[in-house]
């Protein structure tokens, strides 16, 4: 997986430094947890549906539900719907996972033709939730240190410990199912193009204008972290 640490710590940094900006942050990231649930939720097999696989959609649940209350009682903000211009990212967030699906289920079709339909189905929902994972396994941490050196009210940390469980779980899962490194490299190589899209959309918003520029200097002025992240984002 490419990994996008540095870009993360920019903008989260920035996020976190203006609240509304925040809240709209932990609104996108309830949004992309609901998406994940929700394609867990419509994989389960009508009668045959393991423990472990209820357990991962109620905790995805739990995610969304859970940041998207931070966003009132941390923050005392109310966004009460996923509007895009109550998400960041726009239309690119919205269709993150969908558009992880569909070139998963077109990456098998072309490399395993013999797999029938519901194989296909099943192995698209293992490689995209594997490939989630793998980037909350990335992003979580980064935004967990980051709430704790700018002392955020917010929190992210019984996340954090769900999300690592879950990965372990997938990595289980595909060792289980033989899908190959190959399909697995080619898996993750895709969803970090799109994650890399996505982080430039992220950016622009920003260099757009959209978090004050003011706000967030004085904020850095009093929390000396945050310097050397704001002067790595060109702001207007
Ligand atoms: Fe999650
Ligand atoms: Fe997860």
């Amino acid at each position: 997986m490419k990994s996008f640490k540095e870009a993360f710590l920019k903008i989260l940094s920035l996020y976190i430094a203006d609240p509304k900006s925040h809240a709209r942050w932990l609104n996108t990231l309830s949004y992309l947890e609901n998406c994940g649930a929700k394609k867990i939720a419509k994989t389960e097999h009508p009668i045959d549906v393991s423990k472990e696989m209820l357990k991962h959609a109620s905790e995805e649940f739990r995610h969304a539900f859970y940041l998207k209350q931070q966003i009132t009682t941390r923050l005392g903000i109310y966004l009460p719907t996923y509007q895009k211009d109550k998400l960041w990212g726009s239309f690119f967030t919205f269709r993150y996972l969908d558009r992880l699906e569909v070139k998963i289920c077109r990456l098998l079709k072309q490399k395993l033709p013999r797999l029938n339909k519901s194989q296909i189905q099943q192995h698209t929902y293992l490689l995209v939730t594997y490939a989630i994972e793998l980037r909350a396994a990335e992003l979580y941490p980064i935004y967990q240190d980051l709430l704790i050196q700018t002392k955020s009210p917010v929190s992210v940390r019984s996340i954090l410990l769900d999300e690592k469980g879950h990965l372990e779980e997938m990595e289980k899962e595909l060792a289980a199912q033989s899908i190959s490194k190959e399909i697995q490299s080619a898996t993750v190589a895709i969803e970090s193009e799109l994650c890399k899209t996505w982080l430039e959309k992220l950016l622009n918003q920003i260099r757009g204008g959209i978090i004050p520029f003011e706000e967030v200097y004085s904020l850095s002025q009093k929390n000396p972290q945050f310097n050397s992240f704001i002067n790595c984002v060109n702001y207007k």
